[in-house]
């Protein structure tokens, strides 16, 4: 059976108070971004959420664009309307990546063995692969095996010095069996990695059940602190090398977690402890991607 995200089908499988409770599903939209910017200005409540079997123009981070073929993926948007300062809006993107981790490792430690489960062996989603554990990539990058899984895009709608709506973009790799030659080294997808299709409106589910609590966590101490122990378990850079790319210098340092407010704290080689921001910087591993 084809699987297709209706909303019937996530009314049906929500389990949530408030997230994705006005719910618009589009077959084919430009960006889901672009459509909750658009539902926020006009009002739409928070939890407000849009998902898109097809993306024309989807947006990834610092203007690239974000590949979105039909019915093999999840893109998905929700608005958020936290009552916070906007400098500490960029702490909701490690609260989605937090809850995207979250969702996707227990689903797949739900799944059956690999072995167990029949799939094409003509197909990568049919690789024998056990459950490899979904990690994060500072800052909101999922990973599972070394590759990129998820990517998570902030958009934050500044009115009169104040938030307006906070949109969080949300593209998953569900069941797409191969990717274009530029990102094939780098990403990867639920169904190469777990061996079998997942049905995607489960996934959007768990997501936001995940994100619902989590949100509601950061907003008792409108930081990180209640999350800090779930997303530092699922860092992957924790203690290990790694580059750090900004504007004026690239250097080697060692990562030691993350601070309640989301920036990295690294160790440069002369034993400096430093935090490094996510908006001025971006981190590899010393010898790849992670
Ligand atoms: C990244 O570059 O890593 C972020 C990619 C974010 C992609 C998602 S797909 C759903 C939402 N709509 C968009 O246009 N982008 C985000």
């Amino acid at each position: 059976m084809k699987d297709r995200i209706t909303k019937e089908r996530l009314e049906h499988l929500l389990r949530t108070k408030w997230a994705g409770r006005n719910l618009f599903c589009y077959e084919e939209t430009d960006s889901t971004n672009l459509r909750i910017k658009q539902l926020g200005n006009e009002g739409a409540p928070h939890g407000t959420l849009a998902v898109a079997e097809q993306q024309t123009a989807g947006r990834g981070r610092r203007g690239r664009s974000w590949e979105s073929p039909a019915g093999c993926s999840i893109y998905m948007s929700i608005l958020l309307r936290p009552d916070i300062e906007p400098d500490k809006a960029p702490m909701l993107t490690l609260v989605a990546a937090c809850s995207v981790a979250e969702a996707l490792d227990r689903a797949g430690a739900q799944l059956p063995d690999a072995k167990d489960v029949s799939v094409p062996t003509d197909d990568a989603c049919g690789k024998d692969t056990g459950k490899p554990r979904v990690q994060i990539k500072w800052p909101n990058d999922i990973i599972i095996n070394g590759k990129k899984l998820v990517g998570i895009l902030t958009e934050m709608n500044l009115q009169s010095g104040e938030i307006g709506g906070v949109t969080v973009g949300i593209g998953i790799n569900v069941n797409i069996s191969a990717f274009p030659d530029e990102i094939k080294d780098t990403a990867t997808s639920l169904c190469i990695e777990y061996g079998h299709p997942m049905e995607r409106a489960e996934i959007i589910a768990a997501v936001l059940e995940r994100l619902e609590v989590n949100y509601e966590i950061f907003m008792r101490t409108k930081d990180l602190t209640g999350l800090m122990d779930t997303y530092s378990s699922m860092l992957v850079n924790k203690d290990r090398d790694v580059l750090i790319l900004g504007a004026q210098e690239q250097y080697q340092a060692h990562a030691l977690g993350i601070t309640p407010t989301g920036e990295l704290l690294v160790r440069r080689e002369d034993g400096t402890v430093e935090e490094v921001y996510a908006g001025e910087v971006s981190v590899r591993g010393v010898y790849g991607y992670v």
